[in-house]
């Protein structure tokens, strides 16, 4: 069976369906692009609320077995941007190395680059990696994190 890849939409609107989710489609198409084996995505949309994302969170680790789970976002500062509070609660180790990496490449060119708290985490043997919600963050952080993260799945697998 290929592994499962979650990819998890953080947003109030695209969950109450007032404007369509641009960011889950967004990382499936950089997945496709960058992973050369067969996969099998698993979609879910939820809005910005701490237990709802920890619940799917623990859902895609735990239930569906992903080895990978991509967020994104809510990483912002805003009072409901709270995607890296959900990922924290839920990992048993934090990776602050893939939070950092992606906003030092994304500030080279975007300065609000440094507004994302985007971080990453294992929870058993699922990695998980927050993204920012623009489609443009989202190829750009992946691209730059996805050589180490074959290597951390093996790792935890
Ligand atoms: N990173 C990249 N590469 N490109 C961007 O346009 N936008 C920033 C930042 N990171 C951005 C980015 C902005 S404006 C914000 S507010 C934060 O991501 C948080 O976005 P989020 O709340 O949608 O996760």
């Amino acid at each position: 069976m290929p592994p499962k890849i979650g990819i998890l939409t953080v947003s109030d609107r695209a969950s109450r369906g007032e404007y369509e989710d641009r960011g889950g489609p967004a990382v499936f198409d950089a997945l496709t692009e960058m992973l050369t084996g067969a996969w099998e995505p698993v979609r879910r949309v939820v809005p910005d609320e701490l237990h709802t994302i920890e619940l799917n969170l623990t859902e895609l680790c735990d239930q569906e077995g992903c080895a990978l789970v991509v967020t994104t976002g809510g990483t912002g500062p805003a009072p409901r941007d709270v995607t890296p509070e959900a990922t924290e609660a839920v990992c048993e180790k934090l990776l602050p190395g893939f939070g950092e990496l992606m906003r030092a490449v994304s500030l080279r060119s975007v300065p609000t680059a440094i507004l994302s708290r985007q971080t990453a985490g294992v929870r058993g043997k699922t990695l998980i990696v927050n993204l920012p919600g623009k489609p443009a963050a989202i190829r750009e952080c992946l691209l730059a994190v996805m050589p180490a993260v074959p290597y951390c799945v093996d790792l935890i697998g």
